[in-house]
């Protein structure tokens, strides 16, 4: 089954407070940080702001994925997935559905992220999509790889 995308709302709170908890998701997400509910609020209020989108599975929220600004002209690709749907596929769907909006809606010339050295299954996830290294960086908690993917030829102006 296919991820559905479709734009993240306030009340998403408690669902996405629950996936950002799982220990898994904030290991590297929040650098293994527990949330309260009021700051996962936080959280979910901003990515309503920039036009984040929530992963549904049949009808249920399993994760987010957003391509929040970084105070630049560019915009980084944030993804997190429930621990129960890892390892399907189902986050390289959807991230390849957001970026598609990124290229297609926005007219992004390239879209970035940032993953913690670590974050072996992440880093495999910016390969599948075609993302580029392009450098590393120093993190709250560890050294981040950097990386950026360019607008498709086939979607150019
Ligand atoms: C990063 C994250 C989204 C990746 O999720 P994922 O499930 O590993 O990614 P995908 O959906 O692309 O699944 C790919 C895996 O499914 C496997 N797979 C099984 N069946 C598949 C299928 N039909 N199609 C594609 N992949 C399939 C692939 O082999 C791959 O496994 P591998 O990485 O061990 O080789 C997830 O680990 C996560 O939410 N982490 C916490 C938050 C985080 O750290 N985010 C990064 C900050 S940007």
């Amino acid at each position: 089954m296919s991820p559905v995308l479709r734009p993240v709302e306030p009340g998403d709170g408690d669902v996405l407070h629950a996936i950002f908890t799982e220990p898994g998701v904030r290991q590297y997400l929040f650098d293994d940080v527990l949330l309260s509910r009021d700051e996962t609020q936080a959280h979910v209020d901003a990515a309503c702001a920039h036009g984040a989108w929530v992963i549904c599975l049949d009808g249920t929220v399993v994760g987010l994925v957003s391509l929040r600004p970084t105070g630049t002209v560019d915009r980084e690709l944030i993804i997190a997935v429930s621990e129960r749907c890892w390892g399907g596929g189902m986050a390289y769907e959807a991230a390849d559905v957001a970026l598609r909006r990124g290229f297609e809606m926005l007219r992004l010339p390239r879209v970035l992220a940032g993953v913690d050295l670590p974050n072996q299954r992440s880093h495999r996830l910016m390969a599948r999509l075609g993302f580029v290294p392009t450098g590393e960086s120093d993190g709250p908690k560890y050294r981040a790889k950097n990386y950026e993917l360019v607008r498709p030829a086939d979607l150019s102006d």
